[in-house]
Parts: C-alpha cells; structure tokens; sequence
C-alpha cells in the first residue's frame, strides 16, 4: 500500500499503516531517532496491552525509555494534567533532542501532542494512535488541545508530529462500541469527499468485511484527510468540511453532558439530521439522507435524537466556535462525495 506522507514542506511527516506494525515500533522509530531518551504517554487500558511491548522493544534497541501511564477517559485530557507530565519530563531530565510517543485513543493524541508542543517549547514527538478515532482523524493533522473546566480543546496549538505509526491490528482490542465510533468519523469521509468510497463501505455487511479491508479503509481516511490539511493547515477553509455533523453533534453531546453518545455517535446524528435540513431546503440532491440513514443503520450507528428543549440545542450552536458575529458556518452536501461550506445563521436548524 503507498506510503502516505503529509507534505507540509520542513515539517512533513509519513503515516504508515501496516498491520503488525505494534510489533515493529523499534525498527520504524529508530529509522528517524538517533536520540537516547523516549518518553512514552499512555493509558491504563492500552498500557495493559501494549505498554510493556513497546517499552522493552524499544529497550532492546538501546533506547532510555520512560512509560507514564494515565488513566483512561476525557477527564484525563485537563488543562490540570498538564504539570503532572511536565514534571514527569523535568524528573526524566528529558531534553528538546529526546522523543515523546503517545501511545492511544485521541485523548492521549491530543493531550500527549499539546505537552509536546510546549515542553521546552516543543519537542519531538510520534503519534502511534489505537482507537479507530485516532487513526483515521486525530492523528493526523496536528490539532493538539486540553480541555478546560468551561469547555473541551479551549487551549491548543497546530503542532505535527514527526511521524504517524498505525496498526489496524490493535483495533482487535477496541469495544464494538468505540470501534462503530470511528466509523462514523469513516463515513463522514466519504460523504464528505468519495462518493465511491461511500458505497464501497455501504457494501460491506459485516464486520470482518470491514475488518478484511481495514488498512484500505484507514489508507483512504488518511488520505483524504492529508490533502485537506496540506490545502489548508490552518482550518480556515476546506478543512473545515471535516466538521461534517459536527455542530448539530457538538451541541447534542454538550446536551447529554458528553455521557450519552459518544463523539462518533453524535456526529453521525449530525449528519443525519443536516442532511435531512439541507435537503428539505433543496440544498441537497433527493434522497441523500435515506442514503446517510441507511449506512448509519448498517454500521449499528444512530440518525436521530428525540430532545425535549430544542431551544438549548440551538443556544449550544449559537456559542460554537463556528458561529462568529452571527454568521454560522455549516458543512452541506450537494450530493454524496460532494461538500462545501455555507454561511448561515443558527436558524438553520431551527
Ligand atoms: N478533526 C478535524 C480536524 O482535524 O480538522
């Protein structure tokens, strides 16, 4: 399969996908790092299936490697966190010539990424992401952030890593749940860009079809994902088509108080329910939301949302980020594979 490099001039990177690759971490990193030291950011859930690996694979390689393991969940990617790694960093005598990996799911990414970011400021850093979110869309990019109190990624940076190592094979270890997650992020895909990947996933009945064609699927996600960061880095354009679903999702997992649904799982009712807006307003080609409706089914994800006080949702979209002085940037599809960006307010949606 073609190696996928984001081409960002000094600071491009490859992302490889190969399965068995978790195996492998001390051959790939060494191929880029002729440093000592290796700082390794986990979780306890991916720690108690990869930690010891990596670390004594990598010990065998002659590296100097420290394991800091967090626990699991959100509340761990807090602005409060922070000095508990820097301080791991300062103990490890860690330099701006040593690497951090991060090891797990986006939270780990994304917290792991912004600590690399500013230690020192900035330092080296591999992304070798485990959850289907991770691979196909976190990891890639270099949209780092923790969360404060008033609200999730409210400090960040755009900091890249030095290189992406993903193993489809880790998704083994994954609950149905989190892996139908990052389907819906898959799907968005190709709503948004392929239409032939859109069906191609349509087609597949179950989820060792899927499975079958997992690194095709994770390679295509990539992809496209890295054109898009090339064209616009940044997020002041195209990339914003990847929040597909995402402002009607946001605002319902700020309404559940992010225990309900997953992020997957609202996006996808995002999309849906946008879907059937833009194409009520003859926006969108007919027939695209049963198209969108019948592949969320398909991969066990939901379309709909009965919620008693609209007017909270629509209180939630007025204060997205997207939302400035009034004019509100939403994602529509013209047809299946065929997106753009159209300013509106937030009374799209009501
Ligand atoms: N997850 C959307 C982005 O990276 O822009």
């Amino acid at each position: 399969m073609e190696e996928l490099v984001v081409d960002l001039k000094e600071r491009s990177y490859p992302i490889i996908i190969k399965k068995g690759l978790i195996d492998e971490i001390n051959l790939e990193i060494s191929k880029i790092y002729k440093g000592k030291k290796i700082f390794i950011l986990t979780d306890k859930n991916v720690d108690a299936h990869y930690g010891d690996k990596i670390k004594s694979n990598l010990v065998n390689e002659g590296y100097n490697v420290k394991l800091m393991v967090l626990e699991p969940g959100e509340e761990t990617k807090s602005f409060n966190t922070l000095p508990l790694i820097y301080n791991e960093l300062l103990d490890f005598k860690f330099t701006r010539s040593d690497l951090i990996i991060t090891l797990g799911g986006g939270v780990i990414g994304d917290l792991g990424g912004f600590v690399a970011s500013t230690f020192l400021r900035g330092v080296p850093f591999v992304q070798i992401p485990t959850s289907l979110l991770a691979q196909v869309d976190s990891s890639v990019g270099g949209k780092v952030a923790v969360d404060l109190e008033r609200g999730k990624n409210l400090v960040g940076s755009f900091y890249h890593p030095k290189l992406v190592l993903i193993d489809p094979n880790v998704l083994e270890t994954l609950s149905d749940r989190f892996f139908t997650d990052g389907m819906a992020e898959v799907i968005k895909y190709g709503c948004i860009k392929d239409k032939e990947f859109f069906y191609f996933l349509k087609s597949l009945k179950t989820k060792k079809e899927v499975m079958n064609n997992i690194e095709k699927i994770i390679h295509k996600c990539c992809f496209i994902k890295k054109c898009v960061v090339e064209n616009d880095e940044k997020d002041t354009g195209e990339r914003m088509l990847l929040n597909f679903g995402h402002t009607l999702g946001h605002a319902i997992e700020t309404y559940y108080n992010f225990k309900k649904f997953t992020h997957g799982e609202a996006v996808a009712i995002g999309m849906y329910e946008i879907s059937k807006i833009s194409e009520e307003k003859g926006i969108s080609e007919k027939g695209i939301s049963q198209d969108i409706k019948e592949i969320l089914i398909q991969y066990g994800l939901p379309y709909e949302v009965e919620i008693e006080d609209n007017s909270k949702i629509l209180d939630t979209i007025s204060l997205d980020k997207k939302n400035i002085d009034n004019v509100l940037k939403v994602v529509l599809l013209k047809r299946i594979g065929d997106s753009f960006l159209e300013k509106t307010d937030v009374k799209f949606f009501s």
